[in-house]
């Protein structure tokens, strides 16, 4: 199908080894109707050649800033008003480095700051490279600044080793131009998120907390803006960066989770409590390090209970907005996911079950089901990401059946 019919794509390829799956990238977007315009950067050319490029994307490559006959025919300015998308895959740590620094050294990065278009960006690197701080805070750069963050996958990597940094398939690269591009189901409504763990302290230096990594929540955050929604995500303590277009209020606290919640759940058309709350907190917190004494083995924290934040949202009398949670469970899932949706008067409830192993908390990866009043939807094993549309997707659906 022509999902991509009439959609001019940049596609900006840097100098790492994945550049080799940009002739099947190119050849599927092709494919889906789109026009590709491949500019690549000088150590790009080391990996796969501009021939090869121009053969599978049907134009000449551009890869100079000061070639007099390129300039001619489209020059720089020309190209970076042409393109509905630039599209950098793979983007290597320097390619990733010189746009963070606002560097305009190679055609690419200058297309880059002479574009109005829409960015996204495939990461594509070491594992450790990818790990590094340096690149890290260079990411979250990128996406502070509205560019999208497409990857990178997880796995085996070419230089033997194992773990982040593996730019996304070309097949996964196509999905998400065709997101992009995709009917935007969520424009004109608000989402408001909260994700990742409390913490609660106990004193200066000890908190009790839990494992979650707010993967999910962050997640949800990305599809809801890709749908179309504009999007506050309340977040925990977590080391994930903020995905491209979402406001993001970082609290620490149930109590501040909480608070911040009930001042954004009247002003939004959905609440989505993705987040692990602390269900209990101490009732005291120390003021000093508590000392461990010498005539003592026991010691006792006395807990109070937290606020239940979604059950408080979904009790609003006055703009209620449409309220989702989650069910994380180790066992009878549907039982336990049923008896929350009606004792908190939720909308929707997403369950997963976190007894089996490599996926739930901490992982990339869930198995959900939706329920409702009178119905329910599997949405079966996937990755986060995928799964984070699908629930989108299906909250969609609901509110414009309501
Ligand atoms: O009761 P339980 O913690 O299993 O409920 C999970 C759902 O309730 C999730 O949506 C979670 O974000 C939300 N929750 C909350 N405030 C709490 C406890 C849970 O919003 N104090």
């Amino acid at each position: 199908m022509q999902t991509l019919a009439g959609k001019k794509i940049l596609l900006g390829i840097s100098g790492g080894i994945a550049a080799y799956k940009c002739a099947e990238l190119t050849r599927r977007l092709i494919e889906r109707g789109a026009e590709v315009q491949v500019v690549m950067t000088k150590a790009a050319k080391e990996f796969i050649t501009p021939l090869t490029m121009q053969a599978v994307s049907g134009r000449p490559v551009s890869d100079s800033l000061l070639d007099p006959a390129a300039e001619a025919s489209m020059g720089h300015i020309e190209l970076a008003k042409w393109a509905d998308l630039v599209l950098l895959a793979p983007a290597t740590a320097d390619l990733i480095g010189r746009m963070s620094a606002g560097m305009g050294n190679d055609l690419l990065t200058t297309l880059v700051l002479a574009t109005d278009a829409p960015i996204a960006v495939s990461p594509a690197m070491n594992q450790q490279m990818y790990r590094n701080v340096a690149t890290q805070e260079n990411i979250a750069t990128l996406a502070r600044r509205g560019m999208m963050v497409w990857g990178p996958a997880a796995g085996e990597q070419a230089c033997g080793d194992v773990g982040p940094g593996r730019m996304l398939e070309p097949m996964q690269l196509v999905e998400r131009c065709e997101q992009f591009f995709g009917p935007k189901p969520l424009t004109g409504k608000s989402v408001v998120i909260t994700a990742g763990p409390t913490r609660e302290a106990i004193d200066p230096v000890r908190y009790i907390s839990n494992h979650s990594s707010g993967k999910m929540g962050f997640a949800l955050a990305e599809a809801a803006s890709q749908l179309g929604a504009q999007v506050t995500l309340i977040a925990g303590p977590v080391s994930l960066s903020t995905p491209a277009n979402v406001e993001r209020i970082d609290v620490v606290s149930a109590e501040q989770m909480h608070k911040a919640a009930l001042e954004a759940a009247t002003k939004h058309d959905i609440f989505i409590g993705c987040a692990a709350v602390a269900d209990y907190r101490p009732v005291d917190v120390a003021t000093q390090k508590i000392k461990k004494t010498a005539d003592n083995n026991d010691m006792q924290i006395v807990m109070v209970k937290n606020p239940d934040i979604i059950a408080d949202v979904a009790s609003l009398t006055q703009h209620r907005p449409f309220t989702v949670g989650f069910a994380a469970e180790t066992q009878d899932v549907e039982t336990y996911a049923l008896g929350k949706l009606a004792r908190k008067n939720l909308d929707m409830i997403c369950a997963n079950d976190v007894s089996v192993e490599g996926q739930g908390f901490n992982s990339d990866s869930n198995a959900i089901t939706v329920y409702w009043q009178g119905g329910q939807q599997a949405l079966g094993s996937a990755k986060k990401t995928e799964l984070g549309r699908a629930i989108l997707e299906c909250i969609s659906a609901k509110l414009a059946s309501a």
